[in-house]
């Protein structure tokens, strides 16, 4: 596929309530081959108009659980996109693939365009895993990768807002529902360490996808100085992040650079229009923003949970 049939633009008028019975096999096709749509020039009254879109699919939306990054509950099963700083790049990524339970769907709805900046880049993550030489991808396949997260401490988002509760019983229970190891520290802070796959098949196509975050979550993804400044503060086990492989031995850093060059090769982007609303299968098709200036919003819901740890 070329990288510039991502993502399918399908264009018209008219309320956006109307766009799934008008065009639904358009969008089905779309999704399944191109694996994202970019919905333009219809009316979306609200942000409920949107949700009411999404909803529209069959499937309830999803809530927001065990998050790597702050977002806000704009409505009902819809949340703000990423709350992190302006000026910062978010990498591209498929929504909460460092666990072992992800949506499906993803759709973003462009409520506020920034004045300057702020596109969301995609790519296909069939390229990604085409495009890595196979000893890698065979490497991070065959060994699977161990993600460990140290919450609060100032460093990374407190566990009772990753968990939305203040009740240790319940990130206990949620924990031990999805497959996720979790240590309470002395200090009242949590540890969790999850065992999650570098590469997933798609339920639908049967494809191979590049299914992780590795590249976010190693220590690689920080810049030199922060780098050095947590490793030399808290050292290596209280990092807010990180990421091994399966088997807990280190990931090098030019296995995660050959990852990003990937990546940035296969990277498609598109500037935001008020009023975009944008489809992804969220196994097929990475995402990631920015930097950005001015004010900008863009809002999020997710839908049709698969993975494997939740019960048929
Ligand atoms: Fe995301």
């Amino acid at each position: 596929m070329s990288a510039s049939a991502l993502p399918v633009v399908l264009e018209g008028t008219g309320p956006l309530s109307a766009v799934i019975e008008d065009r639904g096999s358009e969008i089905a096709d779309a999704l399944g081959t191109a694996g994202g749509v970019l919905l333009r020039g219809y009316t979306v009254a609200s942000v409920e108009a949107f949700r009411g879109f999404a909803a529209g699919f069959g499937h309830p939306l999803l809530s927001y659980e065990f998050g790597s990054t702050p977002r806000s509950k704009v409505e009902g099963g819809v949340y703000s996109s990423t709350e992190y700083p302006a000026h910062r790049e978010i990498p591209l990524h498929n929504e909460q693939s460092y666990t072992r339970d992800w949506p499906l769907r993803i759709w973003f709805h462009c409520v506020t365009a920034a004045p300057e900046g702020g596109a969301t880049p995609l790519a296909d993550s069939r390229a990604i895993h085409r495009g890595l030489d196979p000893a890698l991808r065979d490497r991070f396949a065959q060994r699977g990768l161990r993600y460990v997260r140290n919450f609060g401490n100032g460093l990374d988002l407190p566990w009772s807002k990753v968990f939305n509760t203040e009740d240790r019983g319940a990130v206990e229970a949620y924990c031990r529902d999805h497959a996720i190891d979790f240590t309470w520290k002395e200090d009242g802070e949590l540890r969790t360490s999850q065992l999650c796959q570098a590469v997933a098949r798609h339920p639908r196509t049967g494809e191979d996808v590049w299914f992780n975050q590795a590249h976010l979550f190693h220590v690689s993804a920080l810049d030199a100085v922060e780098r050095e400044v947590l490793l030399d503060t808290v050292g290596e086990d209280e990092l807010p992040r990180n990421v091994y492989f399966g088997d807990g031995s280190p990931i090098p850093d030019e296995e995660l650079d050959a990852v990003r060059a990937v990546l940035a090769a296969e990277t498609v982007t598109f500037p935001w229009q008020a009023g975009d609303v944008l489809m992804l299968d969220n196994m097929l098709i990475m995402h990631g923003r920015e930097p950005y200036a001015g004010p900008r919003k863009v809002v999020v819901a997710m839908a049709e949970a698969h993975g494997t740890t939740r019960a048929a």
